[in-house]
């Protein structure tokens, strides 16, 4: 018998769950976004609450936006960047409720063309996901 494939944290894992598509060959489809609470964190809501949150805003690895477009809703100036382009294209506009938010896929290990641009950096759940490598970079 083969061992099980592990779960890959790759862009294209993320992609695929995304997609609503099996992440590993012999698996079902997804039934949902496992980290998808259909609004932002608690913990960075108080964050922004107590100040925490200023300037240019970069929400990194974003996925759905929910952080980001609760930051835009306060007022502030919001990219959100992810690796899997189906968490930037998915239509989650009704919770984007007209604020404005620029969203981009991009590789959170590279940035390339971002550099310098954010005073605040918001990191909801992404670090984990990198490999050493990745997290260094
Ligand atoms: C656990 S989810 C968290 C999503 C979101 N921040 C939240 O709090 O709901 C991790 C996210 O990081 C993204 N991601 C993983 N590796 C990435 C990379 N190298 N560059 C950019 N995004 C990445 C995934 O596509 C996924 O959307």
């Amino acid at each position: 018998m083969s061992s099980p494939q592990p779960f890959r944290r790759s862009p294209e894992t993320f992609d695929k769950l995304y997609r609503g598509e099996p992440t590993f060959e012999g698996a079902p489809p997804p039934t949902g976004i496992p980290w998808d609470i259909h609004q932002a964190q608690p913990r960075l809501m108080e964050l922004e609450a107590l100040g925490g949150i200023s300037g240019e805003v970069l929400d990194i690895g974003c996925g759905l936006g929910d952080n980001s477009i609760y930051f835009a809703s306060r007022g502030h100036s919001v990219t959100g960047l992810d690796g899997s382009p189906a968490a930037i294209e998915k239509p989650v506009v009704e919770r984007r409720r007209g604020v404005s938010v620029t969203f981009a896929v991009a590789d959170a290990t590279k940035l390339t063309g971002y550099n310098g641009r954010f005073d605040t950096v918001i990191d909801s759940a992404l670090y984990h996901c990198l490999d050493e490598e990745g997290q260094q970079a």
